[in-house]
């Protein structure tokens, strides 16, 4: 079978990975894997079980229990722990304040590496083309080697605007400091990676901008 084709989407809080994903999805067959659910997923969890991520003993002994499995939900990679899916709490605000902490953990981090490059597994046991995974490192670390890495830019304001107008409230703007200056794995649009500014750009307008790239390698 011909390789898959990986397209890597980073960017900032609310710059527009995950609805961008879905609609390129969508329309090129691929398996969309939202990262950042799997980290909000792991911090619900934890908060769960009363693992607080500045307690390193407690929540590195916690790890290696969460068994992690994936199920298909349409076009997206859902990953299940201890059998379980994620549910409505993975987008609360508790979870917008603690999962930043989480993901600077670098045991957290390496726990999730092998998991998210075994979705090329899920998405050919399932018969796609490809993938298209979003995130924070996708470009950088995961699949630095991607067909296609992409990264997200728009003005904070406007970003403050977009996740208002979901009737969501959410600490983007620390968020974005404490994931851009984390040792591990840090946000930053890598060398040789293709940069947009959305923010003066309609959803639509950014989806036919990548498309319009990506087109020619699966056709
Ligand atoms: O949807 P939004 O952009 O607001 O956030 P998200 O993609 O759901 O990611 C939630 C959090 O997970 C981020 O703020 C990061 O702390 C972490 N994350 C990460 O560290 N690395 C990734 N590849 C994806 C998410
Ligand atoms: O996944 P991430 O947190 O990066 O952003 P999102 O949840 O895909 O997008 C946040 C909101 O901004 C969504 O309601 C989008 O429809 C909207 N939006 C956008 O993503 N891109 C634009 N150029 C304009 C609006
Ligand atoms: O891939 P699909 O369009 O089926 O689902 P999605 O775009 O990942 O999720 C749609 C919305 O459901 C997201 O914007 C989230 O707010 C919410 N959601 C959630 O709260 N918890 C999840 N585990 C997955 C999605």
């Amino acid at each position: 079978s011909p390789p898959l084709i990986i397209v890597a989407i980073d960017g900032g809080a609310a710059s527009g990975k995950s609805s961008t994903s879905r609609l390129l999805a969508e329309r090129f067959n691929l398996l969309h894997v939202d990262t950042g659910s799997f980290y909000r997923h792991i911090t619900w969890e934890l908060l769960r079980r009363n693992v607080p991520s500045g307690e390193r003993t407690a929540l590195l002994a916690a790890l290696p229990s969460l068994n992690f499995s994936t199920r298909l939900e349409g076009r997206s990679a859902r990953m299940l722990i201890g059998g379980q899916p994620a549910g409505d709490e993975i987008r609360s605000q508790q979870v917008n304040e603690h999962v930043s902490h989480y993901a600077a953990v670098p045991e957290v981090r390496a726990i999730l590496l092998d998991y998210q490059r075994g979705q090329t597994e899920v998405a050919k046991q399932h018969g796609f083309r490809g993938l298209v995974m979003e995130g924070r490192d996708i470009g950088s670390v995961i699949f630095p080697d991607a067909d296609f890495r992409f990264f997200l830019h728009a003005d904070p304001a406007e970003r403050v605007k977009r996740r208002a107008a979901e009737g969501r409230q959410d600490s983007i703007a620390e968020r974005d400091r404490l994931d851009s200056s984390r040792k591990t794995a840090p946000l930053a649009c890598p060398p040789g990676a293709i940069d947009i500014d959305s923010t003066f750009l309609t959803l639509e307008q950014v989806v036919e901008k990548l498309a319009g790239l990506i087109a020619p390698k699966l056709t």
